[in-house]
């Protein structure tokens, strides 16, 4: 389960969702957003294991050094909050991995068995997948939005509320594209409070008119081309990577003239 918490004006009650967790028997909780210090007594207290999303290596590392039980690090290709230092995986994932000594997992753009194989030699423990998991058969998202996330490319999407420093990486649309027209041009948030509320999205998610509101998606939006059921496309990635690991990267390295290699 995800716990994201975001500094906001009036703040969910964080208290009744830790007990929700708890009771609902939820062994394993991402935290994400801002610092978990406030919440990992009573996970612990609960034999739940605590994951703390970041977006940037010093706050992995105070993640760590807080006492949470493992890393997801989440690079600037991510769906949702990539937060503001815009480090893509290909640095981020092996910069944390110098500094952290908890399982890791890379977040942010996986999709496939390449990326898989990618994040483990950068240092990652596994991956976690997001706009990926979207496009599968069990997901419930209308299928006007996954026919979307098939037919859009790595460049279709926008970065909205960068101005407030506060950015959120969504799909683009006629609302997210005057979003971020309206903010590049001074505005503030209240003047985009209404294109982006939580209702708004929710119709993008539940009828399927992709200019409802704002909704959320990653760059990997170009890897992805189909909708799987979530256990084909598990066995495909885990299968693609055994193959690139033990067929052809073995293949590639022995295939290197060994005055080369040298
Ligand atoms: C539709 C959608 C909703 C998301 N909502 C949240 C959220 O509420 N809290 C959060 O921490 N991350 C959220 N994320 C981000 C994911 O947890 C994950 O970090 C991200 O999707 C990874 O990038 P990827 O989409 O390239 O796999 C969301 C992602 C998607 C696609």
């Amino acid at each position: 389960m995800n716990l994201t918490i975001l500094p906001t004006i009036n703040p969910p009650p964080y208290d009744e969702y830790r007990q929700v967790i708890v009771d609902a028997g939820i062994k394993i909780v991402e935290t994400a957003g801002s610092n978990p210090a406030p919440h990992l007594r009573m996970f612990h207290d609960n034999g739940i294991k605590v994951l703390h999303k970041c977006t940037s290596v010093r706050h992995a590392v105070k993640a760590q050094s807080l006492g949470v039980d493992g890393i997801s690090i989440d690079g600037f290709e991510c769906a949702g909050h990539p937060g503001e230092d815009d480090i893509p995986g290909l640095v981020l994932i092996p910069a944390a991995a110098a500094q952290i000594e908890l399982p890791m997992i890379a977040s942010g753009g996986f999709a496939d068995g390449r990326g898989l194989v990618a994040a483990l030699a950068l240092g990652a423990d596994g991956i976690n997948m997001g706009s990926r998991f979207m496009c599968t058969a069990e997901s419930c998202i209308h299928p006007n939005v996954k026919q979307a996330i098939v037919a859009g490319s790595e460049q279709d999407t926008e970065l909205i509320f960068r101005p407030l420093r506060n950015t959120a990486r969504v799909a683009s649309n006629a609302v997210s594209r005057e979003v971020v027209e309206i903010l590049d041009g001074g505005g503030q948030f209240r003047d985009v409070r209404e294109l982006v509320a939580g209702v708004r999205g929710r119709k993008v998610f539940e009828h399927g008119d992709l200019d409802a509101g704002i909704w959320t998606v990653g760059t990997v939006m170009g890897l992805i081309n189909d909708i799987p059921t979530v256990g084909e496309l598990v066995a495909r990635i885990i299968g693609e990577a055994e193959d690139l690991i033990t067929r052809k990267l073995a293949d590639t390295i022995t295939s290197i003239p060994s005055e080369v290699a040298v």
